[in-house]
């Protein structure tokens, strides 16, 4: 998909930091969703901080969809790094199989969440799924991220923090 760059860009950590933290926003306050769809069925009377958080978890979710799309753009453009030379295979394997997951579920949990909001009410099953497959997905990404750093003690972790010089070395 992208040529082997040596580090991220200023924008492709930016993009990388904001999609994280909007993801957190959306599992942590996504329950808001769920009881604003359910009043809407039931003609319930919301509370204002359901509403509030409702419509957040909409726009933060459109935002994390055009977002990963202008990042998609960019990895396409500008590539990503090299994996380091002292990884294994197999963590070579699992570190892409992460990414290419992680930008799967980006996608496909808004679209979801857009189809179970107009279409068919039954997608919110499968939309709230998302929940525990990013939790399971960031506790591994997070914590090789720092072993990395902690144990393996190369730029892994660094080169997320701080843009490369020259993002096309
Ligand atoms: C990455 C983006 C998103 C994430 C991580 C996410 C996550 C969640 C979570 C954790 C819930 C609560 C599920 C539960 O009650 O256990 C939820 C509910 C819901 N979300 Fe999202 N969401 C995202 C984007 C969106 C978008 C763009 C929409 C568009 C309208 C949307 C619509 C909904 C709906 C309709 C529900 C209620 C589902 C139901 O219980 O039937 N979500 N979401
Ligand atoms: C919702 C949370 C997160 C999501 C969705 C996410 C997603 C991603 C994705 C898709 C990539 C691949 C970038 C590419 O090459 O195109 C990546 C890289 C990276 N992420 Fe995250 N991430 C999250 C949280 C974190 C956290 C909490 C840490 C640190 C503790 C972290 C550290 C890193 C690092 C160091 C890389 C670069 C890996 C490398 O250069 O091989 N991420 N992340």
């Amino acid at each position: 998909m992208s040529s082997e760059k040596s580090g991220y860009s200023g924008l492709q950590i930016g993009l990388h930091w904001t999609i994280a933290v909007l993801v957190l926003f959306q599992l942590l306050f996504g329950e808001s969703m769920t009881t604003y769809v359910d009043a809407a069925a039931d003609g319930r009377q919301l509370s204002s901080y359901d509403q509030t958080m409702g419509s957040a978890h909409y726009w933060v979710g459109l935002s994390i969809l055009l977002l990963v799309f202008v990042r998609l753009a960019v990895r396409l453009f500008v590539g990503a790094p090299r994996a380091q030379p002292t990884m294994s295979k197999w963590m070579v394997f699992t570190s892409r199989a992460t990414h290419a997951l992680f930008y799967c579920l980006l996608v496909g949990a808004p679209l979801s969440g857009l189809l179970a909001f107009y279409v068919w009410g039954w997608m919110g099953d499968i939309h709230a799924l998302a929940k525990p497959v990013f939790i399971v997905l960031i506790c591994i990404h997070a914590g090789a991220a720092l072993f990395h750093h902690f144990v393996l003690k190369d730029i892994v972790l660094r080169r997320m923090l701080v843009p490369a010089r020259d993002p096309a070395g």
